[in-house]
Order: structure tokens, then sequence, then C-alpha cells
């Protein structure tokens, strides 16, 4: 019985990670997607013409911290206004949830 309800526990744990997983894809998909790609290396349109940074590099991802990628995505970028502040757009949870998604992205 004890062992039964165990393994409910972590099956419902790990679909509410699942879960989580899902809604930070699909607020990239929704509304990062269309600049900066669907794997963060901005060969789309957008990306090229502003010439985006590949956020898959070694070499970006070790140059940002965390706290650099949450300014970007909360207050856009102070160079290029097509990236926007999202901070009324997304809670700090979605934010947090973004840079841990970017995080994702590294190459290898
Ligand atoms: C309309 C196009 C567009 C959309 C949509 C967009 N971005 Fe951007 N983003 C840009 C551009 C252009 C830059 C480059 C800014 C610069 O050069 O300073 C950028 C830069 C960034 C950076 C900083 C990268 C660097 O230069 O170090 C991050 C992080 C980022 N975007 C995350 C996001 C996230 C997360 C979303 C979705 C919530 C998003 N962006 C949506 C256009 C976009």
């Amino acid at each position: 019985m004890k062992i039964r309800l165990a393994l409910l526990l972590s099956l419902s744990l790990a679909t509410a990670a699942h879960a989580e997983e899902d809604s930070v894809a699909e607020v990239w998909t929704a509304k990062c997607k269309s600049c900066h790609g669907p794997d963060g290396r901005a060969q789309t349109q957008m990306g090229k013409k502003e010439a985006i940074v590949d956020m898959s590099q070694p070499a970006w991802q070790q140059a940002q911290t965390d706290a650099d990628i949450r300014e970007a995505i909360a207050d856009g970028s102070p160079r290029n206004k097509k990236m926007k502040a999202y901070k009324d757009k997304l809670t700090p949870q979605q934010i947090d949830a973004l840079v841990a998604y970017i995080r994702g992205m590294k190459k290898g």
C-alpha cells in the first residue's frame, strides 16, 4: 500500500514537472521564437536582419549571468528596441523559467 502511494506521488510529481516544462516551451514558442528561433540560434528573418546573437553558443552562455538574461527579458535591450520589455507581459516566475530554458539551449 505504501509503495503504491509513493509510486502515485512520484508519478504526479513527474506530471507536474512536465506541465511546467510545457508551459515555458509554450511561452517561448508564442513570444520569442519568431525572432530567436525554436532553438535560440536566431536563424530567422528578424534574427538575421538584427544580427541577434546565437544563444546556443557556449561563449555567449558563459559571458551572461542569469541576472543579465533576466534583465534583457524584463527590461528589453537598451541597444535595440526590437527586444521589448516583457516585465508587464510575463510573471517573474515565467521570466525565471525562460532564463533556465535559455540555459538549456547551450550546445554540447
Ligand atoms: C521582435 C523580435 C524579438 C522578440 C519577439 C524577442 N526578442 Fe529577444 N531580442 C531581440 C533582438 C533584436 C535582440 C538583440 C538586442 C541587442 O542586440 O541588444 C534580442 C536580445 C535578447 C536577449 C539578450 C541577448 C544578448 O544580446 O545578449 C535575450 C536574453 C532575449 N532577447 C530573450 C528573449 C525572450 C525570452 C523573448 C520572449 C519572451 C524574446 N527575447 C523575444 C528580438 C526579439
